[in-house]
């Protein structure tokens, strides 16, 4: 799909309640209820808005998922599968907070992002330096890492979100410069690296609000953003769905 696309990361946030009065918020907007915007709530509250979201145009995601493949003696785990099942259409994978709190790393990064393009769910996989890896200036380098996940899938369709870490929930966003290079960087680096390459589409994260979203979604390179702490507040995440339906 030709368009910017934009994703709220709700995190932990919300309770049934308010997760059903922002969506049902969001359905009110047309700019908001439509095919390029997502939402990524709780798992608990992800099959009950799935319900509520069927026959409208606004995605399901989902902020994680298991590295395992099948069924099984996987406490705590949710697949693929189950989130296909109640209608994800995306799932984050490698969030920095996952990262950070959970250790992830790229082996199980690979199986989540292979787990859910075998259910047929388009995985966002984020990458993104610290601030300490930015002023050491080795930051090119930590984003190629991350993205070498890319180089092990064989075929599908995923999205990758750049999300600095320091731009992250700190109201700091990188500059437009900052973001043109990192989303060149990364496009050129699949090009030559990632596999099915044909359309890599690159969503910038960390900080996005109403106020900055027109000129960073019309930054060179930018496909969209993932929104954090807009997307709880139905109006700013309306406005953030506003410009990027004015740039289709
Ligand atoms: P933020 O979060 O918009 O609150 O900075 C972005 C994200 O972590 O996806």
């Amino acid at each position: 799909m030709a368009g910017k696309l934009i994703i709220g990361n709700w995190k932990m946030n919300t309770r049934a309640q308010s997760a059903q009065s922002l969506v049902d918020a969001l359905l009110e907007q047309p700019a908001c209820d439509q095919p390029w915007v997502g939402v990524a709530a709780p798992a608990v509250y992800l099959a009950a808005l799935g319900a509520r979201l069927q026959g409208r145009s606004i995605r399901l995601a989902a902020q994680d998922v298991s590295a395992f493949a099948s069924d099984g003696a996987y406490t705590g785990e949710i697949s693929a599968a189950m989130l296909q099942d109640i209608g994800c259409a995306y799932v984050l994978v490698g969030h920095s907070e996952r990262r950070q709190y959970f250790a992830e790393n790229n082996p199980q990064l690979l199986a989540k992002m292979n787990n859910a393009l075998a259910a047929g769910i388009v995985p966002v996989l984020c990458v993104g330096e610290t601030l300490e890896q930015r002023e050491q200036g080795d930051y090119l380098e930590v984003i190629y890492q991350q993205l070498a996940v890319l180089a092990e899938i064989n075929a599908g369709e995923y999205l990758i979100a750049y999300e600095p870490v320091w731009a992250i929930g700190t109201g700091k966003v990188a500059t437009l410069e900052q973001i043109a290079e990192i989303h060149s960087a990364i496009k050129t680096w699949c090009l030559q690296n990632a596999k099915p390459s044909a359309s890599i589409r690159v969503l910038y994260g960390g900080s996005v609000k109403a106020e900055n979203a027109e000129s960073i979604l019309m930054t060179d390179n930018v496909d969209g953003a993932l929104v954090g702490g807009a997307s709880l507040d139905a109006g700013s995440f309306r406005m953030i769905c506003q410009a990027a339906g004015k740039l289709i």
